[in-house]
Protein backbone atom coordinates (compact mmCIF):
# COMPACT_ATOMS: atom_id res chain seq x y z
CA UNK A 1 0.00 0.00 0.00
CA UNK A 2 1.96 3.23 -1.38
CA UNK A 3 -0.01 5.67 1.54
CA UNK A 4 0.44 3.21 4.22
CA UNK A 5 1.31 5.31 7.71
CA UNK A 6 2.95 4.61 10.90
CA UNK A 7 0.11 4.55 13.90
CA UNK A 8 0.53 4.72 17.54
CA UNK A 9 -2.67 4.09 19.23
CA UNK A 10 -2.80 4.24 23.27
CA UNK A 11 -6.39 2.16 25.23
CA UNK A 12 -6.58 0.04 21.78
CA UNK A 13 -7.77 -3.09 23.60
CA UNK A 14 -11.61 -2.09 22.96
CA UNK A 15 -13.72 0.63 22.41
CA UNK A 16 -12.53 3.19 20.05
CA UNK A 17 -9.32 1.99 20.25
CA UNK A 18 -9.63 -1.16 18.99
CA UNK A 19 -12.34 -0.11 15.82
CA UNK A 20 -9.92 2.02 15.01
CA UNK A 21 -7.14 -0.51 14.80
CA UNK A 22 -8.69 -3.28 13.27
CA UNK A 23 -9.62 -0.54 10.49
CA UNK A 24 -6.57 0.71 9.86
CA UNK A 25 -5.08 -2.71 9.34
CA UNK A 26 -7.27 -3.98 7.30
CA UNK A 27 -6.71 -1.11 5.15
CA UNK A 28 -3.18 -1.77 5.14
CA UNK A 29 -1.71 0.15 7.62
CA UNK A 30 1.41 -0.51 9.93
CA UNK A 31 -0.31 0.02 13.88
CA UNK A 32 1.43 -0.22 17.37
CA UNK A 33 -1.30 -0.48 19.95
CA UNK A 34 -1.07 -0.06 23.54
CA UNK A 35 -2.74 -1.87 26.20
CA UNK A 36 -2.19 -2.12 29.93
CA UNK A 37 -2.38 -6.12 29.43
CA UNK A 38 -1.06 -7.64 26.04
CA UNK A 39 -3.18 -10.39 26.42
CA UNK A 40 -6.15 -8.42 25.69
CA UNK A 41 -4.89 -8.04 21.99
CA UNK A 42 -5.12 -11.64 21.36
CA UNK A 43 -8.19 -11.08 18.86
CA UNK A 44 -5.65 -9.38 16.66
CA UNK A 45 -2.51 -11.63 16.98
CA UNK A 46 -3.42 -13.84 13.42
CA UNK A 47 -3.20 -9.74 11.60
CA UNK A 48 1.09 -10.19 10.62
CA UNK A 49 4.01 -8.21 10.60
CA UNK A 50 2.06 -4.75 10.43
CA UNK A 51 0.41 -4.82 13.98
CA UNK A 52 2.98 -4.11 17.36
CA UNK A 53 0.95 -4.94 20.23
CA UNK A 54 2.43 -3.24 23.46
CA UNK A 55 1.75 -3.83 26.90
CA UNK A 56 2.30 0.07 28.57
CA UNK A 57 1.45 1.80 31.74
CA UNK A 58 0.82 5.20 30.73
CA UNK A 59 1.20 6.73 33.98
CA UNK A 60 4.92 5.76 33.41
CA UNK A 61 7.62 7.83 31.02
CA UNK A 62 9.90 5.12 30.24
CA UNK A 63 7.19 2.63 29.70
CA UNK A 64 6.06 5.12 26.77
CA UNK A 65 9.23 5.79 26.03
CA UNK A 66 9.86 2.55 25.27
CA UNK A 67 7.05 1.70 23.64
CA UNK A 68 7.59 4.60 21.35
CA UNK A 69 11.17 3.80 20.70
CA UNK A 70 9.91 -0.47 19.49
CA UNK A 71 7.09 0.93 17.15
CA UNK A 72 10.14 3.13 15.24
CA UNK A 73 12.94 0.63 15.56
CA UNK A 74 9.91 -2.09 13.97
CA UNK A 75 8.34 0.49 11.45
CA UNK A 76 10.90 2.98 10.54
CA UNK A 77 8.96 5.90 11.50
CA UNK A 78 5.92 7.22 13.25
CA UNK A 79 2.97 9.02 11.15
CA UNK A 80 0.49 9.37 13.32
CA UNK A 81 -0.09 8.92 17.33
CA UNK A 82 -3.71 8.77 18.49
CA UNK A 83 -3.90 9.60 22.35
CA UNK A 84 -7.30 7.69 23.12
CA UNK A 85 -6.86 6.17 26.53
CA UNK A 86 -9.27 7.20 29.32
CA UNK A 87 -12.23 6.97 31.15
CA UNK A 88 -14.89 8.88 32.73
CA UNK A 89 -15.45 9.58 36.65
CA UNK A 90 -18.79 10.59 38.01
CA UNK A 91 -19.18 12.48 41.23
CA UNK A 92 -19.66 15.87 42.57
CA UNK A 93 -16.31 17.47 43.53
CA UNK A 94 -16.66 17.46 47.21
CA UNK A 95 -17.79 13.77 47.31
CA UNK A 96 -14.18 12.56 45.00
CA UNK A 97 -11.20 11.57 46.85
CA UNK A 98 -7.28 13.04 46.21
CA UNK A 99 -6.74 9.37 44.78
CA UNK A 100 -10.10 9.52 42.26
CA UNK A 101 -8.89 12.94 41.27
CA UNK A 102 -5.51 12.35 40.55
CA UNK A 103 -5.90 8.70 38.92
CA UNK A 104 -8.41 9.95 36.50
CA UNK A 105 -6.00 13.09 35.84
CA UNK A 106 -3.25 10.70 35.02
CA UNK A 107 -4.75 8.54 32.66
CA UNK A 108 -6.81 11.40 30.92
CA UNK A 109 -4.48 14.14 31.02
CA UNK A 110 -0.99 13.34 31.62
CA UNK A 111 -0.73 10.45 29.76
CA UNK A 112 -1.34 12.54 26.96
CA UNK A 113 1.16 14.97 28.01
CA UNK A 114 3.88 12.08 28.46
CA UNK A 115 3.16 10.26 25.22
CA UNK A 116 3.14 13.50 22.85
CA UNK A 117 6.75 14.46 24.75
CA UNK A 118 7.96 11.12 23.76
CA UNK A 119 6.99 11.12 20.37
CA UNK A 120 7.70 14.76 19.71
CA UNK A 121 11.46 14.04 18.98
CA UNK A 122 10.69 11.84 16.51
CA UNK A 123 8.24 14.05 14.27
CA UNK A 124 10.15 17.18 14.66
CA UNK A 125 13.24 15.22 13.15
CA UNK A 126 11.39 13.41 10.37
CA UNK A 127 9.58 17.62 10.17
CA UNK A 128 6.49 15.81 9.76
CA UNK A 129 3.31 14.03 12.23
CA UNK A 130 -0.11 14.24 12.96
CA UNK A 131 -1.07 14.18 16.91
CA UNK A 132 -4.50 13.47 17.09
CA UNK A 133 -6.12 13.88 21.11
CA UNK A 134 -9.47 12.03 22.02
CA UNK A 135 -11.14 14.87 24.10
CA UNK A 136 -14.47 14.92 24.97
CA UNK A 137 -17.88 16.93 24.23
CA UNK A 138 -17.33 17.00 27.85
CA UNK A 139 -14.38 19.23 27.07
CA UNK A 140 -15.88 22.10 25.50
CA UNK A 141 -19.63 21.46 26.92
CA UNK A 142 -19.98 20.00 29.91
CA UNK A 143 -23.26 18.21 31.21
CA UNK A 144 -23.82 17.12 35.31
CA UNK A 145 -22.75 14.85 37.06
CA UNK A 146 -18.82 14.57 36.06
CA UNK A 147 -17.01 18.08 36.94
CA UNK A 148 -13.44 16.29 37.00
CA UNK A 149 -13.72 14.18 34.09
CA UNK A 150 -14.82 17.33 32.11
CA UNK A 151 -11.61 19.21 34.03
CA UNK A 152 -9.47 16.66 32.77
CA UNK A 153 -11.06 16.64 29.42
CA UNK A 154 -10.97 20.34 28.82
CA UNK A 155 -6.87 20.38 30.04
CA UNK A 156 -6.80 17.87 27.06
CA UNK A 157 -8.67 20.06 24.67
CA UNK A 158 -6.86 23.22 25.64
CA UNK A 159 -3.30 21.58 25.52
CA UNK A 160 -3.92 20.07 21.97
CA UNK A 161 -5.02 23.40 20.49
CA UNK A 162 -1.93 25.39 21.65
CA UNK A 163 -0.02 22.56 20.35
CA UNK A 164 -1.78 22.78 17.05
CA UNK A 165 -0.28 26.61 17.07
CA UNK A 166 3.26 25.59 18.23
CA UNK A 167 3.89 22.41 16.48
CA UNK A 168 2.47 23.68 12.71
CA UNK A 169 5.81 25.55 11.84
CA UNK A 170 7.64 22.13 12.58
CA UNK A 171 5.52 20.52 9.77
CA UNK A 172 3.26 18.92 12.48
CA UNK A 173 -0.38 18.61 12.87
CA UNK A 174 -2.66 18.55 15.79
CA UNK A 175 -5.86 17.65 16.06
CA UNK A 176 -8.33 17.25 19.30
CA UNK A 177 -11.41 14.97 18.80
CA UNK A 178 -14.26 15.99 20.80
CA UNK A 179 -16.71 13.01 20.32
CA UNK A 180 -20.53 12.57 21.45
CA UNK A 181 -22.11 9.08 23.37
CA UNK A 182 -20.20 6.20 21.37
CA UNK A 183 -21.57 2.89 21.58
CA UNK A 184 -18.26 1.56 23.04
CA UNK A 185 -16.93 -0.17 26.72
CA UNK A 186 -17.41 3.56 28.02
CA UNK A 187 -20.23 2.96 30.13
CA UNK A 188 -19.76 -0.20 31.09
CA UNK A 189 -19.08 -0.70 34.96
CA UNK A 190 -15.60 -2.06 33.77
CA UNK A 191 -14.72 0.74 32.34
CA UNK A 192 -16.74 3.98 34.03
CA UNK A 193 -15.95 5.18 37.88
CA UNK A 194 -17.86 6.73 40.55
CA UNK A 195 -17.70 8.59 43.37
CA UNK A 196 -17.02 6.24 46.13
CA UNK A 197 -17.82 8.63 48.80
CA UNK A 198 -21.78 9.75 48.74
CA UNK A 199 -22.96 13.38 50.37
CA UNK A 200 -27.30 13.09 49.96
CA UNK A 201 -27.04 16.50 48.91
CA UNK A 202 -26.13 15.44 45.51
CA UNK A 203 -28.51 12.77 45.42
CA UNK A 204 -29.67 15.04 41.92
CA UNK A 205 -26.41 13.89 40.45
CA UNK A 206 -27.25 10.33 40.42
CA UNK A 207 -29.59 11.02 37.56
CA UNK A 208 -27.18 11.68 34.90
CA UNK A 209 -25.27 8.97 36.07
CA UNK A 210 -27.71 6.72 35.49
CA UNK A 211 -29.04 8.45 32.17
CA UNK A 212 -25.58 7.32 30.84
CA UNK A 213 -25.95 3.90 32.37
CA UNK A 214 -29.57 3.56 30.64
CA UNK A 215 -27.65 4.76 27.22
CA UNK A 216 -25.13 1.89 27.15
CA UNK A 217 -25.80 -0.11 23.97
CA UNK A 218 -28.20 2.74 22.42
CA UNK A 219 -25.71 5.51 21.83
CA UNK A 220 -25.91 7.37 18.72
CA UNK A 221 -22.07 6.94 17.39
CA UNK A 222 -20.70 3.86 15.75
CA UNK A 223 -17.44 3.28 16.81
CA UNK A 224 -16.60 1.82 13.29
CA UNK A 225 -16.80 4.87 11.41
CA UNK A 226 -13.99 6.62 13.12
CA UNK A 227 -10.99 5.10 11.25
CA UNK A 228 -11.96 6.75 8.29
CA UNK A 229 -12.33 9.97 9.82
CA UNK A 230 -8.95 9.48 11.15
CA UNK A 231 -7.83 8.74 7.71
CA UNK A 232 -9.62 12.03 6.19
CA UNK A 233 -8.05 14.19 8.61
CA UNK A 234 -4.06 12.78 8.05
CA UNK A 235 -4.59 12.97 3.82
CA UNK A 236 -5.45 16.75 4.95
CA UNK A 237 -3.59 19.54 3.43
CA UNK A 238 -5.85 21.29 6.09
CA UNK A 239 -6.59 19.21 8.82
CA UNK A 240 -9.01 20.59 11.60
CA UNK A 241 -7.60 21.63 14.63
CA UNK A 242 -10.86 20.71 16.39
CA UNK A 243 -13.61 17.97 15.52
CA UNK A 244 -16.75 17.07 16.61
CA UNK A 245 -17.98 13.36 15.98
CA UNK A 246 -21.56 12.33 15.73
CA UNK A 247 -24.40 14.52 15.69
CA UNK A 248 -25.09 14.82 19.40
CA UNK A 249 -21.65 16.73 19.96
CA UNK A 250 -22.17 18.48 16.90
CA UNK A 251 -25.66 20.17 18.10
CA UNK A 252 -23.85 20.29 21.75
CA UNK A 253 -21.22 22.31 20.74
CA UNK A 254 -23.43 24.51 18.82
CA UNK A 255 -26.01 25.33 21.73
CA UNK A 256 -22.53 26.12 23.70
CA UNK A 257 -21.26 28.47 20.95
CA UNK A 258 -24.60 30.40 20.94
CA UNK A 259 -25.14 30.36 24.76
CA UNK A 260 -20.98 32.14 25.07
CA UNK A 261 -21.84 34.42 22.46
CA UNK A 262 -25.22 35.85 24.21
CA UNK A 263 -23.12 36.14 27.91
CA UNK A 264 -20.32 37.76 25.88
CA UNK A 265 -22.64 40.61 24.14
CA UNK A 266 -24.88 40.83 27.45
CA UNK A 267 -21.28 41.08 29.45
CA UNK A 268 -19.60 43.17 26.85
CA UNK A 269 -19.62 46.51 28.60
CA UNK A 270 -18.27 45.15 31.67
CA UNK A 271 -15.40 43.12 29.63
CA UNK A 272 -14.74 46.54 27.92
CA UNK A 273 -14.98 48.39 31.27
CA UNK A 274 -11.36 47.38 32.95
CA UNK A 275 -9.46 49.13 30.05
CA UNK A 276 -7.50 52.37 30.49
CA UNK A 277 -9.00 54.83 29.38
CA UNK A 278 -7.37 56.55 26.59
N1 LIG B 1 -17.64 6.33 24.21
C1 LIG B 1 -18.00 7.57 24.44
O1 LIG B 1 -19.21 7.88 24.51
C2 LIG B 1 -16.97 8.65 24.56
C3 LIG B 1 -17.40 9.99 24.45
C4 LIG B 1 -16.47 11.01 24.52
C5 LIG B 1 -15.13 10.71 24.68
N2 LIG B 1 -14.74 9.41 24.80
C6 LIG B 1 -13.30 9.15 24.97
O2 LIG B 1 -12.88 8.25 23.97
C7 LIG B 1 -11.74 7.51 24.43
C8 LIG B 1 -11.96 6.03 24.16
O3 LIG B 1 -13.03 5.58 24.98
P1 LIG B 1 -13.98 4.37 24.57
O4 LIG B 1 -15.32 4.94 24.38
O5 LIG B 1 -13.38 3.56 23.49
O6 LIG B 1 -14.01 3.58 25.95
P2 LIG B 1 -13.60 2.05 26.31
O7 LIG B 1 -14.29 1.15 25.36
O8 LIG B 1 -13.86 1.92 27.75
O9 LIG B 1 -12.05 1.99 26.00
C9 LIG B 1 -11.17 2.82 26.73
C10 LIG B 1 -9.71 2.46 26.52
O10 LIG B 1 -8.96 3.33 27.36
C11 LIG B 1 -8.06 2.59 28.14
N3 LIG B 1 -8.17 2.88 29.59
C12 LIG B 1 -9.29 2.98 30.33
N4 LIG B 1 -8.98 3.18 31.62
C13 LIG B 1 -7.63 3.21 31.68
C14 LIG B 1 -6.68 3.36 32.74
N5 LIG B 1 -7.09 3.52 34.01
N6 LIG B 1 -5.37 3.33 32.44
C15 LIG B 1 -4.96 3.15 31.18
N7 LIG B 1 -5.79 2.97 30.13
C16 LIG B 1 -7.10 3.01 30.39
C17 LIG B 1 -8.38 1.12 27.99
O11 LIG B 1 -7.15 0.54 27.66
P3 LIG B 1 -6.69 -0.94 28.05
O12 LIG B 1 -6.46 -1.55 26.72
O13 LIG B 1 -5.46 -0.73 28.83
O14 LIG B 1 -7.80 -1.57 28.83
C18 LIG B 1 -9.42 1.03 26.87
O15 LIG B 1 -8.94 0.33 25.76
C19 LIG B 1 -11.57 7.89 25.90
O16 LIG B 1 -10.55 8.86 26.02
C20 LIG B 1 -12.92 8.49 26.27
O17 LIG B 1 -12.81 9.42 27.33
C21 LIG B 1 -15.62 8.39 24.74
Amino acid sequence: MSNSKVWYITGASKGMGLSVVKELLSKGHQVAATSRTIASFKELRETGDRFLPLEVDLKNEASISASIAQTVGKFGRLDVIVNNAGYGLGGALEELSAEEINENFEVNFFAVVRVVQQALPYMRSQRSGHIINISSIAGFAPGMGWSMYCAAKFAVSGLTEALANDLKPLGIYVTNVMPGWFRTNFAKPDSIAYNQNQIKDYLYLRDYHEKMSNMDGAQLGDPDKIADVFLKLVDSLEPAVNLFLGSDAFNRAKAKIEQLRMEMDNWKEVSYSTDFCS
